[in-house]
């Protein structure tokens, strides 16, 4: 039986998976077999019909190198939007508007972070808390300054988690206080191009951590900061974050900035590629939406955070229909909880209240946007397999090349909050689990077949 910290690289693990390659697929791999090499990538996965598979359990059981798992195994989750310097204001000050609440709370918390003790302390917790809850990858924007971007990255080693950190860029003056931001453009390239390489040499980093190009908004950047930031991502074959159309004061600012749309800005500064990920992205217009999907980015779906901040539902049909990856994020903490479990459900409810409407006095006819909702296991996808695509990572899946990191789900946990009553069919089971889970209920996490936190 596994224990809570088993190290499963290069041993053979016989239990019950569920995964979702695909938005309409999420079949249960009851009692399969996966082999994981000694890098933590899955060689084979065999179930109860594929031919050799008693064969297989036998000879793993023979050569001590079976672990069984009760419980199921879930793939650990993605979250693409994550703010960790965000982390203790959550659940604070959700009452104000997203221009406001910058000013006020956000920056002013930000600025803290040239105290490398209470980086320290807080993104410590942060690691551990998302670890706990399940999330094996996260998307990191982290302040402006590099020494605690860095500790983050080191941290995320440390315990592994697979990361993906940035530090934020920053230099408009009109929008930034003069207490947060980057001097001017040349201070924020160069504190990119530095901390790019700091963690791609991080000691113990066997690419587990890798760097993130993070301009915060095209609002919080100045031209020559935007077109840099291109430069560097292209040149340096990096990963891209940044905030696209959130609200209608963040969408507005950029149409009267440049007279173009936020997802045409970008990609005239190169800022749209294979591995950029675009936060919230609400008010993407069709063609936008063409333009994301041409340029294979991504969207950082963010059902919890814009419910509070940009007063709008992302149309995550119409967007999927036209070629755009997505994937979930928290945005911790315009989201006020860390748990992608919370982003998984509010994604299925936020759909479901755009198909229909929701208030009762207009008529049905008009009400909503037919055709927008999800299932659960729609979400369930975009939080594993849908999220890992956005990134093109190999993970989210349990199939042959895949690192294996997952969570395993003991529904008899103490303390958890799942029921079984017997009987379910395989889609109750995984929606039930995916419904009703706490985190007591999450009794291991592993990345790259080795034990986290
Ligand atoms: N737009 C620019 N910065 C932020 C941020 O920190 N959070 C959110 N939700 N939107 C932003
Ligand atoms: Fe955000």
């Amino acid at each position: 039986r596994a224990q809570p910290t088993a190290d499963l690289r290069g041993r053979s693990v016989l239990g019950s998976f569920f995964h979702a390659p695909d938005p309409d697929a999420a079949p249960l791999l009851a009692s399969a077999l996966i082999e994981i090499d000694l890098d933590g990538r899955i060689v084979s996965v065999t179930g109860t019909a594929d031919p050799g598979y008693a064969a297989r359990v036998e000879s793993a059981s023979r050569s001590g190198s079976l672990t069984r798992v009760d419980g199921f195994v879930l793939p650990g989750f993605v979250d693409l939007h994550v703010h960790a310097p965000q982390y203790p204001q959550l659940g604070q000050a959700l009452d104000i508007p997203l221009q406001d609440w910058l000013q006020r709370y956000t920056f002013p918390l930000e600025a803290r972070y040239a105290d490398l003790a209470f980086a320290r302390h807080a993104y410590g917790a942060l690691v551990d808390d998302l670890l706990a809850g399940g999330t094996t990858t996260a998307v990191y924007f982290g302040t402006i300054h590099g020494p605690a971007t860095r500790l983050l990255a080191e941290l995320c080693v440390a315990r592994r988690q697979r990361a993906l950190v940035g530090k934020v860029a920053m230099d408009h003056p009109d929008l930034c206080p003069i207490s947060y931001r980057d001097s001017d453009a040349d201070a924020g390239l160069h504190g990119t191009r530095s901390l790019i390489e700091e963690i791609r040499t991080l000691p113990g980093n066997d690419g587990l951590v890798q760097p993130v190009v993070t301009p915060r908004f095209v609002p919080a950047c100045t031209d020559r900061l935007l077109q840099g930031l291109g430069d560097i991502a292209r040149a340096g074959h990096c990963h891209v974050q940044t905030h696209c159309s959130e609200s209608d004061w963040a969408h507005r600012h950029v149409l009267d900035r440049f007279g173009r749309s936020d997802a045409e800005v970008l990609d005239g500064f190169g800022l749209l590629t294979r591995r950029t990920v675009l936060a919230h992205a609400n008010f993407l217009s069709e063609a936008d939406m063409d333009r994301v999907a041409l340029r294979g980015s991504g969207v950082a779906h963010c059902p919890l955070s814009n419910a509070y901040f940009a007063g709008a539902v992302f149309p995550l049909r119409a967007a999927m229909q036209r070629g755009v990856r997505a994937g979930l994020g928290t945005d911790i903490s315009g989201g006020p909880s860390a748990s992608m479990f919370d982003t998984v459900r509010m994604a299925v409810a936020a759909s479901r209240m755009l198909e229909t409407g929701v208030d009762p006095k207009v008529s049905p006819e008009m009400r909503g946007r037919p055709g927008s909702r999800i299932d659960i296991r729609a979400a369930f996808h975009l939080a594993t397999a849908g999220g890992a695509d956005v990134l093109a990572l190999p993970v989210g899946r349990f199939e042959p090349g895949c690192l294996f990191d997952a969570m395993l789900i003991d529904p008899a946990a103490p303390g958890g909050t799942i029921r079984l009553w017997g009987g379910e069919s395989e889609d109750d089971l995984l929606a039930t689990l995916l419904y009703t889970a706490s985190r007591p209920n999450i009794s291991s996490v592993w990345t790259a077949g080795g034990a986290a936190r």
